[in-house]
């Protein structure tokens, strides 16, 4: 039998974070208090066109998760389910928010659990006043001038600000 305890299990929870939004921060609250090491990976793809770098991408999540002893940020390119095992994870951690999610979240889940049966795909749904937030949007809202409080940290949204406010660097 297993043992109950899950302090020695390493759960990856990876994606773009571009930026980190407060849905990503209450998945990674919820993760970590399930796992022993959560790992943030932060998706290392130009081919994205991503708004901030990684490295950006990464400074906000370190300085999110600063108090969270259990959390490392990482960055990860190629395939996610070589990434975790090589890290020795057992678990990924993904969110879903609508039925709208759930298509693309279970094709990645068996393709990853086919190239890695040991992984085990976790899910945890987005709390209700989070289910609307993404990442594509809180861009698109900060873009035309729009308020983002309190859907992305404080810090997250002076970022967007400098950053839309300096056109050179979007
Ligand atoms: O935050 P996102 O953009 O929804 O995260 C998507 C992510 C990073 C989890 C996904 O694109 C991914 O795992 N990319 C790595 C490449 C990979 O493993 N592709 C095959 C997936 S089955």
């Amino acid at each position: 039998m297993p043992s109950a305890s899950t302090d020695s299990v390493v759960a990856i929870y990876p994606g773009s974070f571009d930026p980190l939004t407060n849905g990503h921060l209450d998945l990674i609250r919820r993760a970590r208090r399930i796992a022993g090491k959560l790992i943030v990976a932060v998706l290392n793809n130009d081919q994205k066109h991503p708004l901030f770098s990684v490295e950006e991408r990464m400074e906000m999540l370190r300085e999110a998760c600063v108090e969270m002893d259990n959390v490392e940020v990482g960055s990860f390119s190629g395939l996610l389910a070589e990434y975790a095992a090589n890290r020795g994870a057992r678990v990924i951690v993904r969110g879903i928010r609508a039925i709208s999610d759930y298509e693309y979240e279970l094709q990645m889940a068996s393709m990853n659990r086919r190239m890695r049966p040991e992984i085990e795909t976790m899910f945890l749904l987005a709390a209700e006043e989070n289910s609307f937030i993404s990442s594509r949007l809180v861009k698109e809202i900060a873009r035309l001038g729009g308020n983002i409080s309190g859907i992305v940290p404080n810090f997250v949204e002076s970022r967007l600000a400098a950053r839309f406010e300096n056109p050179s660097k979007v």
